[in-house]
C-alpha cells in the first residue's frame, strides 16, 4: 500500500463581489415590484405578498457578509435574478471546466508537478453543467493529464469524498497523482428571489493535488484516514434532472421553484450539527486522536454558528480562531469548496506533525473527514 500525501491547492476566485447590501437591495427592488404586480391577488388572499430582507438578519443567521459569483449583473437586475453566462460552442471549454483549469494550475505549480504526470481527475462537485461527456475528462484534455477522470457527485461533501475515492486509488496502486477539483457555480441553483435563502451561495473553484509519498517533490500534508459517511434526508433538496422535460404539470421551468436549492435550514441546522460533531470525534478516537491533540479544523463553510457549535463539541472548548478558520464572511456557501478554501488559504502556522481535519457536510445527508498530518 501506499501513503497518499497533499502537495498542492488551488483557488480561484471570481472577480465579482455581491455585498449584502447590493443583494438585499435587488431583492426588496425585486419584492416591490412583484407586490405591487399582484397587489389584486395579494388583497384577496390568493397570493402571499413578498417580505423584505435585511442586511442585518443576513449577517447574524449566517455570518456571511459577500460573496464572489460568476455574474453580478443578471443576479442583481429584479427583472431576472440569476446569472447570465454567454452561450458557448461545443468547442470551447465549459464554465466549470474553465474555472477548473485555473485551480489545477494553482496546486500544480505549488507541487511542482507537471500536468502530463496526473493520471487520475475527479470532477467532485454539486452540479455539472451538462450529464456528459464528463466535465472531469474536459479538464483531463485542457490540462494536459493522463490516465482517466470521471464526475462525481455528493453535494457539499464532493471535496472531501473525492479525497478519500483518490486516497484509495493511491494506496491501491491504481493511480499515482490525483486532482480533486471542485468547481462550484452555485449561483447558477440558487433561487435569488427566495428571501430564506438567496443570500447563502457564492461561485468558487478549488483543487487539491494528491500524490504517493514517495513520489512527492514537497509534500504538504500526509493524508492519515478518510471517512465519509451518509443518512437520506429531504432537508436539502433540488429535483432538477433529465427528467425535468417528463413532468407533466407547466412547462414554464423558470417557475418550478423545486429545480433550484431548496432547504429546511432550521431542520438542517438541528439535525446536521450532532451529526458531524459525533462523526469528526469517532473518526478521531479510531485513529487514537485525543481532542487536545487536534491542531486545527477547516470545517464546510455554511454558517458561522453551525461550525461554533461543532468546533466546541469537537474540541471541548471554544475554539480560537486560528484553530476554526473559517471563510464564509467573503464567499458564502461555496458548497463542496468552503472546507478546501479554508485548507488552502489558512494552513500556515502548524509545525511538522500537528494533526489536524477537513471536514465537509451537507445535502444527502453527507459527511466527509480527512485526517491529515502536518509533513
Ligand atoms: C438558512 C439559515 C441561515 C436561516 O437562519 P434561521 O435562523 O434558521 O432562520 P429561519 O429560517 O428560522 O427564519 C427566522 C426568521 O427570519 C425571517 N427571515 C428569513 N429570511 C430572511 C431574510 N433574508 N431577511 C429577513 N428576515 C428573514 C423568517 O421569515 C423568520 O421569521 P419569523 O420568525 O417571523 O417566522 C440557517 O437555518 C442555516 O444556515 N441553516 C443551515 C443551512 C445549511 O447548512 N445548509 C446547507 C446548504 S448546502
Amino acid at each position: 500500500m501506499h501513503q497518499p500525501v497533499i502537495t498542492g491547492t488551488g483557488v480561484f476566485t471570481p472577480e465579482q463581489t455581491i455585498t449584502n447590501a447590493e443583494l438585499v437591495e435587488a431583492f426588496n427592488a425585486y419584492a416591490e415590484k412583484f407586490n405591487a404586480a399582484h397587489a389584486s391577488e395579494i388583497a384577496a388572499g390568493e397570493v402571499d405578498a413578498k417580505d423584505a430582507s435585511s442586511v442585518e438578519f443576513i449577517f447574524k443567521a449566517s455570518g456571511i457578509e459577500q460573496r464572489y459569483v460568476l455574474d453580478k449583473k443578471g443576479i442583481l437586475n429584479p427583472d431576472i435574478m440569476h446569472p447570465v453566462l454567454r452561450e458557448r460552442s461545443d468547442d470551447e471549454p465549459g464554465v466549470m471546466a474553465e474555472m477548473a483549469l485555473d485551480a489545477c494550475t494553482k496546486a500544480l505549480k505549488e507541487a511542482g508537478v507537471d500536468a502530463s504526470e496526473v493520471d487520475l481527475v475527479i470532477c467532485a462537485a454539486s452540479n455539472h453543467e451538462r450529464a456528459y461527456p464528463a466535465i472531469a475528462v474536459e479538464i483531463q484534455q485542457l490540462l494536459g493529464a493522463g490516465g482517466f477522470a470521471f464526475d462525481m457527485n455528493v453535494a457539499c461533501s464532493s471535496a472531501t469524498f473525492g479525497i478519500q475515492a483518490a486516497s484509495d486509488m493511491l494506496r491501491a496502486g491504481s493511480a499515482r497523482k490525483a486532482l480533486v477539483v471542485n468547481p462550484e457555480i452555485c449561483s447558477g441553483h440558487l433561487e435569488w428571489r427566495d428571501r430564506d435563502c438567496h443570500f447563502i451561495f457564492g461561485d468558487v473553484c478549488t483543487a487539491t493535488l494528491i500524490e504517493r509519498d514517495d513520489e512527492a517533490k514537497s509534500p504538504l500534508f500526509k493524508i492519515r484516514s478518510t471517512r465519509c459517511a451518509t443518512e437520506f434526508s429531504n432537508n436539502i433538496r433540488n429535483n432538477n434532472g433529465f427528467l425535468r422535460r417528463a413532468r407533466t404539470e407547466g412547462q414554464d421551468l423558470d417557475d418550478q421553484r423545486d429545480m433550484q436549492f431548496m432547504q429546511n435550514g432550521r431542520k438542517v441546522f438541528k439535525e446536521v450539527v450532532p451529526m458531524v460533531s459525533a462523526h469528526i470525534l469517532s473518526h478521531m478516537n479510531d485513529e487514537g486522536i485525543e481532542p487536545d491533540n487536534l491542531k486545527r479544523m477547516w470545517l464546510h463553510q455554511a454558517n458561522k454558528s453551525m461550525n461554533d457549535f461543532v468546533g466546541r463539541k469537537v474540541l471541548g472548548r471554544t475554539p480560537e480562531p486560528e484553530e476554526q478558520p473559517n471563510i464564509l464572511q467573503d464567499y458564502a456557501n461555496t458548497s463542496s469548496a468552503g472546507s478546501i478554501i479554508a485548507f488552502s488559504k489558512h494552513s500556515d502556522g502548524l509545525s511538522k506533525g500537528d494533526i489536524c481535519v477537513i471536514c465537509s457536510f451537507g445535502a444527502g445527508y453527507s459527511v466527509g473527514s480527512v485526517i491529515v498530518e502536518k509533513l
